[in-house]
């Protein structure tokens, strides 16, 4: 037997026990007549203490060699600590020791396995494993662990079934590249990893499963951000017989369940917006609404005067930031600077102080007068204190940047406060985009997403007009759910391949599996996606995704542990038929 209790529960009711405890040692503190180690696993850290009057002379010589992380197994009796420590469940007590067995030894490591290490992102990335032992990241996988089980548990008790689905498959176009895989049986071809198991779950509803969810790796070769992995994990789900009420209700239901499970907080405001308000509004597809600072468009009331700039825009928009016409000068500036970043984009920016005695100070003075800048401040809402922050040019690239400027100004107020949670659903995406590079349009969620019946006429003389049955659910700025009502008839799904530019051919060849299904009595169905790592990572509190991954790449998409990607010899290439011919 190994261990009879954890490193974490034994308290004052276990005095005069005997037990045995089996971890790693935190740490060792040798003042000659007495020697205290922390003992942790992944329950805790309890105290031994080896006392050179009360512990067999030898046992007391071994813990002397006893170094950081060394595996070790004791048995000693439980005893009142002299001085407690009201920190830790195992505070009052400690073990005095009367045997001792290093199960292993380990090396020094490379940094310090205490919550507030010493050790840097890179450091800690290639011993995953060490800092896996640390309390912030194993919270992270326990929390993870949690929000799985009440997912399960949810959908589950809706009558869900989960399924899987498999991982070799062909491409399906959900807008990333994908990874693929060589075969070795079939010369010259190759698997694709699913970016969604889209086409499967729909599948499933034409072979009756009715309710489909799965806990599930999809894979995406797409440039990283703190909120995208190249592999991640969605909570993937799709219904029959279901209208777009239907699924938004049960998926508002998993979502009021987790925040009250997990964070034991009532949701009581689940708003919907469409595409069209959320861009007008926020600048975004996925706004936070915990804070205001709503966008007022101000072309009607800042392009009648001589001012070039504006009057050249497409687009003059402006936010109330609350409290900031303080700013002095210099601040300003920098605020100025921060737009004008590459990552920002704007080309400059105009501002109006509200001055606690109602009047204005604006930078363009020159052209606009008290009464000009008061309507300013009622399309933004901006109160006396506040700081009006304008911006103009072409309407999605200020959309944008002005977006950008909201969200940082909020975070710089401490508006985004993570223990507080806004839900929102997004309705009524256009359905299709169109892209500049390739000048064709694409599907905006994917290609099985169902345009609303209204708006099908428009496919034929104004294709980016035509809205879809998809919808996103956001959470505190965050996209952490996307879905919508499919397509389940064939000649919907031809003429849908149609408009994306995909001759009759090409289609056949690359969902030929779907739309066949298709004719073998398809019911109406939908479903959504949940970004389960940054629904755990929105949960806990945080935006990076990374820190509830146990093993996550880096911004490179590499796994520095185990050296990921690498190449392979070459007679595993020539097994799969592969020439690589590398440019020098
Ligand atoms: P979508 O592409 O919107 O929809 O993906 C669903 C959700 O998955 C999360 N997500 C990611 N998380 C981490 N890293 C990534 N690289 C990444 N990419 C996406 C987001 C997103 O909202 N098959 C459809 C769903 C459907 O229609 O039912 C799909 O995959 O939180």
């Amino acid at each position: 037997m190994y261990r009879s209790h954890t490193c974490g529960e034994l308290n004052a009711t276990h005095i005069n026990t005997t037990v045995t405890l089996s971890g790693w040692v935190q740490k060792s503190r040798d003042k000659g007549f007495m020697i205290w180690v922390d003992l942790r696993d992944r329950y805790g850290i309890t105290q031994l203490i080896f006392d050179t009057e009360r512990t067999p002379k030898d046992v007391v010589e071994k813990a002397k060699t006893l170094g950081r992380e060394f595996v070790i197994q004791v048995k000693g009796s439980v005893i009142e600590r002299e001085s407690k420590n009201p920190n830790i469940a195992t505070g009052d007590i400690e073990i005095l020791v009367e045997e001792l067995i290093v199960l292993n030894e380990a090396l020094l490591p490379p940094f310090t396995i205490e919550d507030n290490t010493d050790g840097g992102e890179d450091i800690r990335m290639k011993y995953r494993y060490l800092d896996i032992r640390r309390n912030p990241v194993k919270n992270s996988l326990m929390f993870r662990h949690q929000v799985g089980m009440q997912v399960r548990n949810y959908l589950s008790n809706q009558g869900f079934i989960e399924v899987e689905t498999p991982y070799l498959i062909k491409s399906t176009p959900e807008g990333a590249r994908d990874f693929v895989v060589p075969s070795r049986m079939n010369e010259g071809q190759f698997y694709a990893l699913p970016q969604s198991p889209q086409t499967f779950k729909q599948l499933l509803m034409v072979g009756g499963m009715d309710k489909y969810f799965q806990i599930v790796k999809c894979f995406r070769d797409e440039d990283l951000r703190a909120d995208r992995q190249p592999e991640f994990t969605q909570i993937d789900c799709e219904m029959a017989f279901v209208n777009q009420e239907d699924i938004l209700s049960i998926f508002e239901g998993m979502t009021r369940h987790l925040l009250k499970e997990i964070k034991d907080v009532a949701i009581n405001k689940f708003p919907r917006m469409t595409y069209d308000e959320a861009m007008r509004t926020y600048g975004n597809d996925k706004p936070d609404i915990r804070f205001d600072m709503k966008f007022g468009e101000l072309n009607a009331v800042a392009q009648h005067k001589e001012f070039k700039v504006f009057n050249d825009a497409e687009l003059v928009v402006g936010i109330a930031v609350p409290g900031a016409a303080s700013y002095t000068r210099k601040e300003i500036d920098k605020l100025i600077d921060w737009v004008k970043r590459p990552q920002v984009g704007a080309l400059g920016m105009v501002y109006v102080k509200c001055n606690e005695d109602g009047s204005y100070k604006s930078s363009v003075d020159k052209f606009y007068d008290q009464d000009d800048l008061a309507k300013w401040a009622e399309a933004t809402g901006a109160k006396a204190g506040d700081l009006i922050c304008v911006l103009s040019g072409q309407t999605n690239k200020v959309r944008a940047q002005l977006s950008a400027l909201r969200m940082e100004m909020a975070e710089r107020l401490g508006l985004r406060n993570p223990e507080e949670f806004a839900p929102l659903w997004v309705v009524d995406f256009p359905l299709l985009e169109w892209d500049e590079e390739t000048e064709r349009y694409h599907a905006m969620h994917h290609p099985f997403t169902s345009p609303k019946p209204e708006d099908i006429p428009l496919l034929e003389t104004d294709p980016g007009k035509v809205r879809a049955n998809a919808y996103d659910l956001v959470l505190n700025g965050n996209e952490i759910g996307g879905g919508s009502i499919r397509i389940h008839d064939k000649n919907t799904q031809a003429l849908m391949f149609d408009h994306l530019g995909f001759t009759p051919e090409e289609a056949k060849a690359q969902f030929g599996f779907l739309m066949d299904a298709f004719q073998y009595g398809a019911p109406p169905h939908g479903g959504l996606a949940f970004g389960f790592d940054r629904l755990v990572a929105i949960l806990g509190g945080q935006e990076t995704i990374r820190d509830f991954i146990a093993f996550p790449k880096n911004n490179s998409g590499r796994d520095v542990m185990i050296d990921a990607p690498a190449a392979i010899d070459n007679d595993q290439l020539q097994e799969l038929s592969i020439q690589l011919s590398i440019q020098e």
